[in-house]
């Protein structure tokens, strides 16, 4: 049966390690000049409905680096559900490449896609949650503490899409994650089930709080991401005026661990979710959090189609 990869909830822990651990030899053969070409001669659609920096150019690279190529199909082009059914996008699609990647407004899409769809489909994002951004984070977490067991991941703001990946792939992997977030900016209530589910067979914990100087005591992650979401514009101002106190800046980051390091999925909104002391200081982690986006979805894309 071919697999995708639309949520971390949908992997065992066992599979994300074996992802982790395969990314990892990726990264070390990359580094060392030894790609190897197992994608040869395939080829992935890349559909984007939102704009994109680090998704496009890193699955971009990844197929490059494993010897096959990469298609990327703009929100004008396909019209993804609009000019076309999802339905026959995909089954279209499906007869001309070897996998699909989406970035989608709602969720349903993306499942919709990775149901009509006969080759793989990968989560490039979507309104409930981004795992591919997940993977980059637990091995920009394992290659700081060597592991993600009983480690202290703290989310600081809104308790969006990233967010929700992230809790899922703390508590598959053993660390505790708490979330610190205005009131009205939870997390998906369905979300936090799965998440207290796998926490209870991994032996973490979930913590959901108001108050960020409680909720980064002890933390040795701090992640932060914008208050305003793609496809969130219109309550841009309504959102500025309730997050500032969720702003990760230097003396937030004093009353975490002094081991602590700070993640951000990127774009970061400069002196609003984030300060340039932070996102340039000792603890940012954030540019090799981005170009890990590139190794952890080769493990993916090896996973899925070779
Ligand atoms: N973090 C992330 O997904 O970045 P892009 O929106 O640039 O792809
Ligand atoms: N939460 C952000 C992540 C961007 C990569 C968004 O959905 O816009």
């Amino acid at each position: 049966m071919k697999k995708d990869f639309i949520a971390v909830a949908d992997y065992s822990p066992e599979a994300l390690q074996g992802l982790l651990d395969l990314a990892i030899t990726l990264k070390k053969e990359h580094a060392q000049g030894g790609n190897q070409p197992v994608l040869k001669g395939k080829v992935l659609a890349m559909i984007f409905q939102k704009p994109s920096l680090r998704t496009r150019v890193s699955f971009d690279m990844a197929m490059r680096h494993l010897g096959g190529d990469a298609l990327y199909l703009s929100p004008a082009e396909i019209g993804l559900g609009q000019r076309e059914s999802i339905a026959d996008v995909a089954r279209v699609l499906a007869g001309y490449v070897e996998g699909i990647m989406a970035r989608v407004f709602e969720h349903q899409h993306v499942l919709e896609l990775a149901q009509w769809a006969s080759v793989p489909v990968i989560n490039g994002l979507s309104d409930y949650n981004h795992p591919c951004q997940a993977m980059a984070d637990a091995l920009t977490i394992v290659e700081a503490f060597g592991s993600m067991k009983g480690l202290n991941v703290t989310f600081i703001g809104d308790g969006n899409n990233v967010a929700v990946s992230l809790m899922h792939v703390c508590a598959k992997l053993g660390a505790n994650f708490t979330l610190a977030s205005p009131d009205g900016y939870d997390l998906n209530p369905q979300a936090v089930k799965l998440a207290q589910s796998f926490a209870a067979k991994s032996g973490s914990t979930i913590r959901l709080l108001r108050d960020p100087h409680e909720a980064v005591k002890n933390a040795e992650v701090i992640y932060t991401d914008t208050w305003t979401s793609m496809g969130q514009e219109a309550e841009t101002k309504k959102r500025e005026a309730v997050f500032p106190p969720y702003q990760v800046n230097a003396q937030l980051v004093s009353e975490a661990s002094p081991e602590a390091i700070v993640l951000h999925c990127l774009p970061a909104h400069r002196g609003h979710e984030i300060t340039d002391e932070v996102a340039d200081g000792p603890h940012s982690r954030l540019f090799p959090q981005a170009h890990n986006r590139m190794h952890a979805q080769k493990a993916i894309l090896v996973h899925l189609m070779a």
